[in-house]
């Protein structure tokens, strides 16, 4: 899909959309060898140019395994800082990078941020069944049959739909009392792992995801840290994995 002349110029620093239709309506700004008027014109290749200088077109599309860490929210709203596109870098600024499937802000681990909304809509389809691996401290007692009712789908409250079939693997209780356990999800509704361990009895405490698909967290990328996927690893976020 080609960009549009205000979403580029938006894209590029030049200010919010209404701020780049009255740059573009005072007729400063080119496009290809001609002043353009109109912000809604799709570019094609064309070069662009404010008062005279041409902007650079920079990367067209990105994508980005983060490791997002506590305290950051996966919002574009300045209100609810800090934010997650706090720690993409500056070089991404022009794309709309998306997250595909929020984390909570206190919810740590692996996230992919992206331009493509394909591949986002690939991610959090739950029709493409991509597991979602979380890794869980909780607080009380899951009800004996925890896991057949993650496994069967369980129905959440405010929820009309029951959650699609999920494993959860109960982990024998620590030596300081801690009980942890892994549970894997093949969608991504609201809070839903908080969800379902409220709703067996228990409350979380800590909240990390280290897998999508079939890649894992890279172990040499610290919380905070963002890079490029690799192609391979894209491909391997649509590889089925056991637990
Ligand atoms: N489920 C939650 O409850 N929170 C997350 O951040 C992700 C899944």
């Amino acid at each position: 899909m080609p960009d549009r002349l205000d979403a580029f110029l938006s894209h590029r620093g030049f200010g919010s959309r209404s701020q780049v239709r009255e740059l573009v309506r005072s007729g400063k700004v080119t496009v290809g060898d001609a002043i353009c008027r109109d912000q809604a014109r799709h570019l094609r290749g064309e070069e662009v140019r404010v008062d005279g200088v041409l902007i650079e077109t920079g990367l067209t599309a990105a994508t980005l395994l983060v490791h997002k860490p506590l305290g950051l929210a996966c919002s574009h709203d300045p209100g609810e800082a800090p934010l997650l596109e706090d720690i993409i870098p500056e070089d991404y600024a022009h794309l709309p990078m998306e997250p595909a499937g929020r984390l909570d802000r206190d919810t740590s681990g692996l996230l992919i941020v992206t331009s493509s909304g394909d591949l986002i809509h690939s991610l959090t389809n739950p029709r493409r069944h991509i597991a979602k691996r979380y890794r869980i401290a909780y607080s009380g007692r899951l009800s004996a049959h925890a896991a057949e009712r993650c496994a069967k789908g369980m129905q959440l409250e405010d929820d009309p739909k029951p959650t699609l079939p999920a494993r959860l693997i109960l982990e024998t209780p620590r030596l300081d009392g801690l009980s942890t356990a892994t549970l894997i999800l093949h969608e991504g509704r609201y809070h839903q792992v908080r969800r379902m361990i409220a709703a067996l009895g228990g409350e979380v405490t800590a909240l990390h995801r280290d897998r999508i698909g079939g890649l894992d967290l890279p172990r040499d990328l610290p919380p905070g840290q963002v890079r490029e996927l690799s192609e391979v690893e894209q491909a391997s976020l649509f590889v089925e994995q056991g637990a």
